[in-house]
């Protein structure tokens, strides 16, 4: 019989990406979320509209569950994140507690968690030279305000569960994950696809505003690397945080160049230095990663950017916002 899968965050971009993936592989997949994915329909074999705040619910989405992905989280872009910290850490908070007790009261076999590189402390990235970040760097903690620390203490929760219930749990630190099919406007973008809308929308020789001056380092893991990676890790027999992230560093200025290229336009930046910019330097240490699994993600950032840009430049001509080439 096929192995039953969970994904919660479902209807959301990495959590669609991964049901697509699990079937490919041949599993069952139940998909839950509060919303159904908004580009294209979901392959699961069942989709559940739940609010996963809710432990009723929670114990509805993983009856006869052999695998539950944990995706689901109130998350978005660094201008999101830090202006809402008690409504993300409430709400993801209640999804986490939620769905990690009713994971083991239904006796599910292994539970994976989505966690972040926001759990990393602060004090190690306030320099654009960054030191990559390895999974022991975690603590002392100073993580992200609100929703790194729920993110850290949902990571601290699955190791109780571990030791105390032996119940198989994987914790997985997503560094800046984007491809196609994400979200990329409205406030909850990240800066892959708030830029890639931003060059797709201009005229060549326009202004293009970047947040911060653009010397903030960051990497970035195309979403098929993300979720090859969490199906690796779910199969692993390894219970401790892993990063899973590319150490291919750039600049957002760096960032914004490629992007410029794929769409084949001159643009100039203005810097504004009054919107959020997050941490000054971040970048992933994927040294456990290789010895837990032997792999990394590997898609170059470069060329994971195109399909990137090219999704959002149809999306948004198929609304009538880009003009049909000539
Ligand atoms: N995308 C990244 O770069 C990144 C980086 C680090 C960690 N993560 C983590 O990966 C996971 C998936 O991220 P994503 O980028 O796909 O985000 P996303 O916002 O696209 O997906 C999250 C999904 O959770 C759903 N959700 C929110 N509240 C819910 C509720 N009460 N009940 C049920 N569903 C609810 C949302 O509707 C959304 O579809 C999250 O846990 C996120 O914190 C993502």
């Amino acid at each position: 019989m096929a192995t039953r899968a969970l994904v919660t965050g479902a209807g959301g971009f990495i959590g669609h990406h991964l049901v697509k993936h699990l079937v490919d592989q041949g599993y069952w997949v139940r998909g839950v979320d509060i919303k159904h994915p908004e580009y294209e329909p979901s392959p699961s074999h069942e989709f559940q509209l739940l609010d996963l705040r809710r432990f009723d619910n929670c114990l509805i989405a993983t009856r006869g569950i052999d695998e539950v992905y944990h995706l689901a989280a109130d998350m978005g872009g660094i201008g999101y994140i830090t202006a809402f910290h008690a409504e993300i850490a409430r709400n993801s908070a209640m999804i986490n507690i939620h769905m990690l007790e009713a994971a083991r009261i239904n006796a599910a076999e292994r539970f994976l968690f989505s966690s972040s590189a926001c759990v990393y402390p602060m004090y190690l990235q306030k320099s654009p030279d960054v030191t990559n970040l390895k999974e022991d760097d975690a603590y002392p903690a100073e993580p992200e305000e609100g929703y790194g620390t729920e993110k850290l203490f949902m990571e601290e929760l699955c190791k109780y569960y571990n030791e105390d219930y032996s119940f198989e749990t994987r914790v997985v630190r997503f560094h800046n994950v984007y491809g196609p099919l994400g979200t990329y406007e409205g406030g909850k973008e990240k800066a892959p696809a708030a830029i890639s809308r931003k060059l797709a929308l201009a005229n060549d020789g326009d202004e293009i505003e970047v947040w911060g001056d653009g010397e903030q380092t960051r990497s970035f893991m195309h979403v098929d690397d993300c979720v090859e990676g969490i199906y690796r890790i779910m199969r692993s027999d390894y219970p401790h945080p892993l990063n899973l992230g590319t150490d291919e560093l750039v600049t957002i200025n760096e960032l914004v160049d490629m992007v410029a290229e794929i769409s084949d336009k001159r643009i100039t930046k203005r810097h504004d230095l009054s919107k959020p910019q997050g941490v000054r330097g971040r970048n992933s240490d994927n040294s456990r990663l290789r010895e837990v699994l032997g792999w990394e993600p590997g898609i170059p950032l470069r060329e994971g950017l195109t399909p990137t840009y090219r999704w959002i430049e149809s999306e948004l001509r198929t609304a009538g916002r880009v003009p049909q080439p000539a």
